[in-house]
């Protein structure tokens, strides 16, 4: 039986005879306590053991890290620390941790940073933190599809291995099966490293959208849930070289309705969430306070988790045009003890993420939609206004992370899109099957890609994107 399962056998008043329960011993204490966790749950199961008819050499391999059952019966704690022990009449040791070679590990039982646990990323989901963090992130997948499914989206696998680059931004990882031995070659015998895939150039996807547009116009509706690659070598809290990001594509949507859908979608996931995993954002709402009393006065935050979770909830979207936050911002001082320090910028310039959190957490105070940004700033599908320099495009910004969505409706003229994919020298012969979505009942439409490790960040209150992946791929983590 799990602990979370004995948990809410007692919260409905089922008092258990016998049961066991099969885990991790967190910690060991008097000979006689054990603090045993299965992952179900962030509470510790209280285990007492009857020391005096327990076998010495079993006591002696309940060590920090072994994995062991107890059996026993619940009873009232005495202690504060929990509400129910376990009482224990049988001990079983399925697998020994030497406490020497734990004492080297993360697993021992002192302060580690968060640096430290990176560094031993395969043991770090033994601890607390990153224990609560990846059950609410499991969590939140499991809201991500709800959402969609609940509301007729179909669920579409696009392909990882793809000949496109979706975002033009030139970011990709290339794939490659080269026959290091007997290399294609060009014409003047230079290695072609271009022909990398069976002959042709690939890259992993920087974004599925392309072709979720193409099911959108089939489908209906359409969401991607998968692994998206970016070759961009920046060293951020924010960015990872391998990240998740969740799609949806509806056909005959202007960009107001793909406004509704994201602020829709985002408040339903906070809310599935701030239900379902209760214990673990107690934990790690208490975890972002201790941690902001270390801090000086001044870079404490204004607002614990939980608040800042209602925050979203509550809170309509502020929706905003590009250019009225360039006149804002503009008009703002540089303010060096509110840590803004932003520099004003100029209309066309692309907006820096101290600009975007100046206009979430202190202009507006709350969740900013800042939409028809300029036209060279945004990638080559979005939709043209009628302005000629502007484009459908959204970006949601939200507070200490900056932007978390980013979509737009896009072109559904052929003759403009060819025009634009002209100038952007951006080949017909490679996007044929997106323009034939053009030549073939085009329609309006729209959609939006959100980064689900920037959800996690945010609703977890880690200050780290590397903390809320299970093995994060950046410049310099790739070991795992
Ligand atoms: O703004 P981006 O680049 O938009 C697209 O890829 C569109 N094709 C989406 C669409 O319209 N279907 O990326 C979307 C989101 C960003 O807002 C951000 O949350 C996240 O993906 N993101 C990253 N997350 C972690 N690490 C990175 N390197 C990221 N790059 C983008
Ligand atoms: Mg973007």
């Amino acid at each position: 039986m799990t602990q979370a399962k004995v948990a809410e056998l007692l919260d409905s008043n089922q008092f258990l005879q016998e049961f066991q329960v099969k885990g991790w011993v967190r910690s060991f204490r008097s000979n006689r306590f054990i603090a045993l966790n299965d992952g179900s749950t962030i509470n510790n199961l209280q285990c007492v053991i009857d020391f005096e008819n327990t076998d010495e050499e079993i006591l002696k391999r309940i060590t920090i890290g072994a994995a062991i059952g107890v059996k026993g019966t619940l009873k009232e704690s005495a202690g504060s620390q929990q509400r129910v022990e376990i009482e224990v009449n049988e001990v079983e040791i399925y697998g020994d941790a030497n406490p020497e070679e734990v004492k080297l590990t993360i697993l021992s039982p002192k302060r580690h940073s968060l640096e430290k646990l990176r560094e031993q990323a395969h043991l770090r989901v033994r601890t607390n933190t990153f224990g609560a963090v990846m059950r609410v992130r499991s969590k939140l997948s499991f809201a991500v599809h709800s959402y969609f499914q609940n509301n007729n989206f179909h669920y579409v696998n696009t392909p990882i291995i793809t000949g496109s680059d979706a975002e033009g931004a030139g970011e990709m990882f290339k794939v490659t099966n080269f026959d290091l031995e007997n290399p294609p070659k060009n014409e003047d015998g230079s290695i072609d490293y271009k022909k990398d895939f069976f002959g042709k150039e690939t890259n992993l996807t920087v974004s599925g959208q392309l072709e979720g547009e193409t099911f959108a116009m089939g489908l209906g509706q359409i969401y991607t849930f998968g692994p998206t690659f970016r070759a961009e070598n920046s060293n951020t809290s924010r960015h990872l070289a391998e990240f998740w990001m969740i799609e949806p594509e509806v056909a005959f949507c202007d960009l107001d309705g793909n406004m509704d859908l994201a602020e829709d979608f985002i408040k339903y996931v906070l809310n599935y969430v701030l239900e379902h995993c209760k214990d673990d954002l107690e934990f790690l709402d208490q975890r972002l306070s201790n941690e902001d009393k270390a801090k000086p006065k001044a870079e404490r935050s204004e607002m614990s988790l939980l608040e800042k979770l209602h925050f979203v909830i509550d809170n309509n979207f502020k929706r905003v045009s590009y250019t009225e936050a360039i006149d804002i911002l503009k008009d703002s001082k540089p303010n060096k003890k509110k840590k803004f320090n932003y520099i004003i910028e100029e209309w066309g310039a692309d907006l820096q993420s101290e600009h975007e959190r100046f206009l979430v957490e202190k202009h507006f105070k709350s969740p900013v939609i800042l939409f028809d940004y300029p036209a060279d700033i945004k990638a080559f599908y979005m939709r043209l206004n009628e302005d000629g320099k502007t484009v459908r495009a959204m970006d949601i910004l939200f507070p200490g992370i900056g932007e978390i969505v980013g979509g737009s409706q896009r072109e559904e003229r052929l003759d403009v899109l060819q025009e634009k994919m002209k100038a952007l020298d951006i080949d017909e012969k490679e996007l044929w099957w997106y323009l034939d979505t053009r030549r073939f009942g085009t329609c309006v439409h729209s959609g939006f890609g959100l980064g689900f490790e920037r959800l996690v960040l945010f609703v977890t209150g880690m200050s780290n994107i590397r903390d809320v992946i299970p093995f994060p791929r950046t410049p310099q983590n790739a070991e795992f």
